[in-house]
């Protein structure tokens, strides 16, 4: 167990950085139906910077490792990461490719879709990654890292957090076929009951559909039989499971009046991952983060959504 309390609490989320185009639909669209939007933003996407976003808003420092092309959105998530407190500075500029972008469309009652053009993030390489970790005077406490990334970068940030003494933040989102160490490595590895799924399957078991609270738990006991030091599967408004070798429990979500599902995921995956910075148990980091995603859901957006740190105090009082 590494003790994160004694380090300087700050973040490094390894990520992907999106330009979002979100569309506002009265349903989704059917395999070969037309629908017409009744309204568009443009924002900071991609689950890395969403997730950086939402550490900085819990007031712990962050750095975002990534990188976006030369094109006009390469300027505009820039100072909307640095807006919302982001550390930009290892935020690499490929020249001649374009800003990863993600379609998102979201419909009235709130379910959403989601189509990604990746950015330049076959440009991330091991040096990029050690430098920042295994060979950094002080590591952070904390490094995240989501599935938006290829697969060998998963692997060499999980081995240079180690390296590094930093606590390994594993949100397979969406599932890749990481190396079983990683997945050993993870502390905790955070999935959505989807991607459970689809985890469970690649792991070689039977990848039924997890139908609630009652599948999840003994997924999530199975995960850490399987060498995963702690799990926590999301449940959107049942809240989380969460388990490690003392066993696994549900811990239910907190009310909200859905408006906005973007980034909920991301939203309680890096306000766990502060809670964890400043020194939390996962239990209590995990609260934390069904606190912000609760206040996250009641509100448009995605990272512009997110909850500061006090807003989620009053939510846990
Ligand atoms: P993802 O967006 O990655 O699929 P989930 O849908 O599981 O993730 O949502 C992540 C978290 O967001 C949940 O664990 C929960 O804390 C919160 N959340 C999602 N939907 C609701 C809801 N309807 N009411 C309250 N909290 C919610
Ligand atoms: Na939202």
């Amino acid at each position: 167990m590494i003790d994160s309390a004694r380090r300087a609490p700050f973040a490094l989320v390894v990520g992907s950085i999106h330009h979002d185009r979100s569309l506002l639909v009265s349903h989704l669209p059917r395999p070969g139906e037309t629908v017409i939007a009744q309204r568009a933003l443009d924002g900071l996407g991609g689950k890395g910077a969403n997730q950086a976003v939402a550490i900085a808003r819990m007031g712990v420092p962050c750095e975002l490792l990534g990188v976006v092309g030369d094109d006009d959105s390469a300027g505009i998530v820039r100072s909307a990461l640095l807006a919302h407190g982001v550390s930009v500075a290892q935020v690499g500029a490929v020249a001649g490719r374009t800003t990863g972008r993600a379609t998102v469309v979201v419909e009235e009652r709130g379910e959403n879709l989601i189509i990604v053009e990746p950015g330049p993030v076959d440009r991330i390489d091991q040096d990029m990654i050690d430098a920042n970790l295994r060979d950094r005077e002080t590591p952070p406490a904390v490094v995240v890292i989501q599935g938006e990334l290829p697969a060998p970068v998963l692997d060499w940030t999980a081995e240079s957090a180690e390296k590094a003494g930093a606590r390994f933040v594993l949100n397979l989102a969406p599932v890749l076929p990481v190396n079983p160490d990683t997945l050993c490595r993870a502390d905790p590895l955070v999935v959505n009951e989807h991607e459970a799924t689809q985890l469970i399957g690649l792991l070689g078991g039977d990848p039924a559909p997890i139908g609630g609270i009652e599948d999840a738990l003994p997924i999530a006991r199975r995960l850490v039989a399987a060498g995963v030091r702690s799990v926590v599967i999301t449940l959107g408004a049942d809240g989380v499971v969460l388990a490690d070798r003392q066993g696994a429990r549900h811990e239910a979500a907190f009310p909200a009046i859905v408006t906005d599902t973007t980034g909920a995921g991301d939203c309680f995956t890096g306000t766990l991952a502060a809670g964890l910075a400043h020194g939390e148990t996962l239990a209590e980091a995990t609260r934390r983060g069904l606190a912000a995603a609760s206040v996250a859901v009641g509100r448009t957006g995605a990272a512009s959504a997110f909850p500061t740190r006090s807003q989620v105090d009053d939510v846990l009082r």
